[in-house]
């Protein structure tokens, strides 16, 4: 049974993978870690968990191996508006941070999963049906960064046969974690604002049209690669992979399905349209269904009702708790 840790646990993805890979492996198995200092209650309610910042290589190291680590889900990084506002320090955690987990997965013979993103490729990039193998010309310091990850891990599977893994995620949308600080963000406030006020500014424009995927897709897609026969793999880094291809129009008329009166407008922000102008409408991720068997199990309206249905219960709980 493997040892797994985790870095950048308490982001969006890490809050629901941590449990997924726990429920899989066995709590104990799993070590989540974070830059975030968390109260002493916080870290008990998620133990195993450690203070873990990965741009450090020394408590990298002495975290894999304290706890015999042998698999590492790599999530820490800033995601693409977050970096456009700080590119230099963006550069640091997202590239340090990896060559650090490599370095170490090279030390002590671990598997690592780094995510990639519709983010690795740009405006000279085929927009529609992105093809696995294509110009990968990204404009923004977070694409820049994924490029160079995929790159990076190709050259460690190839130079020193680590096992590395990875996926070109599309916008995610989930209720447990809030997002944090990337183009797509908009998909998941949408559903926030329309369970709260009934209406939603969106800061991209109507007919803006990227990748999506619900929560639950992009947790299964990641355990199942990281699960699969080495010798089908043709890729070592990256597989695209995509559940929807959507608007914010679209995603608006599918709430619309569950509340008629939800109404939406549109106040666009240049940084962020620019950034998504300049990534895919749309992947072809063949090639993970062709190698590792990927299919995802939301389309929009599934995504859309589970969503509504979810991040209801979980706000009526937060109204209820902070009324006692
Ligand atoms: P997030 O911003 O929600 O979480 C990132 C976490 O990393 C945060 O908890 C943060 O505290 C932590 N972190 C930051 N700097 C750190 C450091 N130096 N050391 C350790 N931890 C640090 O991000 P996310 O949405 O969970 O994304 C995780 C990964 O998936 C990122 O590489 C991101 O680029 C990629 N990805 C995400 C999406 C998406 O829509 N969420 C899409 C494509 C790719
Ligand atoms: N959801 C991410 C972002 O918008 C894409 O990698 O930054």
């Amino acid at each position: 049974m493997k040892n797994i840790l985790v870095t950048g646990a308490l982001g969006q993805i890490g809050s629901e993978l941590v449990p997924a890979l726990r429920q899989r492996y066995g709590a104990g198995k799993v070590i989540a870690t974070d830059l975030k200092v968390l109260p002493p209650s916080g870290a008990a309610a998620l133990a195993p968990y450690d203070h873990l910042d990965c741009t450090d290589p020394h408590q990298l190291h002495e975290a894999v191996r304290r706890h015999e680590i042998d698999a590492i889900y790599h999530l820490a990084a800033l995601l693409s508006a977050s970096a456009e506002a700080a590119p230099q320090f963006a550069w640091q955690v997202n590239m340090t941070g990896l060559y650090n987990v490599l370095e170490v997965a090279r030390g002590y013979g671990c598997q690592v999963f780094f995510p990639s993103s519709i983010g690795a490729f740009g405006p000279s990039t085929p927009r529609d049906h992105t093809p696995q193998v294509t110009i990968q010309r990204p404009t923004t310091i977070y694409g820049v960064t994924k490029v160079a990850g995929e790159l990076l891990c190709d050259y460690y599977a190839s130079r020193f046969g680590i096992d590395t893994r990875g996926l070109r995620l599309p916008g995610l949308v989930s209720y447990v974690a809030a997002p944090g600080g990337g183009t797509t963000d908009y998909a998941v406030e949408m559903f926030y604002h329309a369970l709260r006020y009934g209406r939603y500014t969106c800061f991209l424009s109507a007919d803006t049209r990227l990748d999506m995927m619900y929560m639950p897709d992009a947790i299964a897609g990641m355990i199942h690669l990281m699960a699969a026969d080495a010798d089908r793999l043709r890729y070592r880094n990256a597989y695209n992979i995509t559940a929807m291809s959507v608007t914010p129009e679209d995603i608006a008329a599918a709430i619309r399905q569950h509340i008629p009166s939800f109404d939406i407008d549109y106040d666009v922000d240049p940084v962020r349209q620019a950034i998504a102008d300049s990534w895919p409408r749309s992947l072809d991720d063949s090639a993970a269904h062709a190698d590792w068997d990927w299919a995802p199990h939301y389309d929009l309206s599934a995504m859309t009702a589970d969503m509504l249905v979810r991040l209801e219960a979980k706000l009526k709980t937060a109204a209820r708790k902070k009324r006692v």
